[in-house]
């Protein structure tokens, strides 16, 4: 299962990232329809991997209605808890999401998710942090400590931002009555923020699962005048795309899966046509002289995070 669908862009019209492209601004039920049809040709085209959480507007909800027309055992479904979608699909309000990790948020958000039923394989707390406390919060991780024993979960944290290595370290000596309680780890990683690999030899040795989002670091891997300061990579991918003849993206795409060896990387297209180039990935092998190249355009985690601050909602 090298690649999976993430359906932050099949739930809220707007999404951080950055879109170049045309996009249309459908009613609410055009854009629920095209998710739903997304969904389906994910499936048919072999993703059995999705991954949802409440605070994705429409897309939990999207998600059930599609999965009971299935009957399918190897499908899975990875959820979160800890954001609320609050924008109601208005364009330009100021706040589209609320981040809350409580015990009655997760209580809350359990609710809904539960409904996922035997298809709900991963529960994650959404964007874990020191800040918010989360991680050392006992009747937080007692209660998923006991979704893990009663639903056969495996529970995982979603880390975002400059620190992302010091939240995976701090979750890893996390025990729940003599148990480690994390299993899985959606992490960001891509040729430009690389600093998941000082940590995931140790996430490999101890068998957790390392999911990866932002692979195309929000369309920033894209040719982009106002990123004129990574031509280099640009021209680097598209002499790639060329030579293997796909898409930049599924280079950016196929460069995490051969780093990542047993990584689910996801895709977060929100269209076919995006969603066949990245399955695309699945069709080529970069050699070892073609991924060191991409490697060398690696910045700093902090420049990153910076770059990834400004990025704005469209
Ligand atoms: N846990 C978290 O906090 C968190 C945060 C972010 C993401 N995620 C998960 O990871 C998934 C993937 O991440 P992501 O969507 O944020 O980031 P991503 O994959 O790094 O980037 C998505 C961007 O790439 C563009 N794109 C994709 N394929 C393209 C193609 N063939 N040609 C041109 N542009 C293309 C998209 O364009 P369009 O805008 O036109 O669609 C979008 O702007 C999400 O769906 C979600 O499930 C989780």
């Amino acid at each position: 299962m090298a690649i999976g669908l993430g359906t932050a862009a099949l739930g809220r019209p707007q999404y951080i990232n950055i879109r170049q492209g045309n996009f249309k601004n459908l009613d609410l039920n055009s854009f629920k329809k095209q998710g739903l049809q997304l969904l389906e040709e994910a499936y048919n085209l072999g993703v059995r991997y999705f991954d949802t959480a409440p605070g994705y507007g429409l897309a939990e909800g999207l998600l059930l209605e599609w999965l009971q027309t299935k009957n399918d055992p190897s499908i899975q479904v990875a959820t979160k808890w800890g954001y609320t979608y609050v924008a109601n699909f208005v364009a330009n309000v100021k706040v589209h999401e609320i981040k809350e990790h409580s015990l009655s948020k997760l209580n809350e958000q359990w609710e809904t998710s539960k409904a996922f039923a035997s298809y709900l394989k991963v529960y994650q707390i959404h964007s874990a942090t020191i800040e918010t406390g989360v991680l050392k919060n006992d009747s937080i991780l007692n209660k998923l400590a006991m979704l893990k024993h009663e639903y056969g979960l495996e529970i995982g944290i979603t880390t975002t931002g400059t620190n992302q290595t010091e939240v995976i370290k701090k979750a890893l000596d996390i025990e729940v009555e003599g148990h480690a309680l994390f299993d899985a780890f959606q992490v960001t990683y891509n040729i430009l923020d690389q600093s998941l690999e000082t940590i995931s030899n140790v996430l490999n040795e101890q068998g957790k699962k390392i999911i990866i989002k932002e692979a195309l670091a929000n369309g920033r891997l894209f040719r982009n005048r106002n990123y004129n300061h990574y031509k280099e990579l640009y021209t680097t991918l598209e002499k790639l795309a060329k030579k293997h003849k796909i898409g930049t993206d599924a280079i950016a795409l196929k460069f995490c899966q051969q780093n990542m060896q047993k990584s689910i990387v996801l895709s977060g297209a929100s269209n076919s046509e995006h969603l066949e180039s990245n399955l695309k990935m699945k069709t080529i092998s970069l050699s070892q002289e073609e991924l060191r190249e991409l490697k060398n355009h690696s910045i700093q985690a902090n420049n990153y995070w910076l770059e990834r601050k400004k990025l704005v909602w469209t």
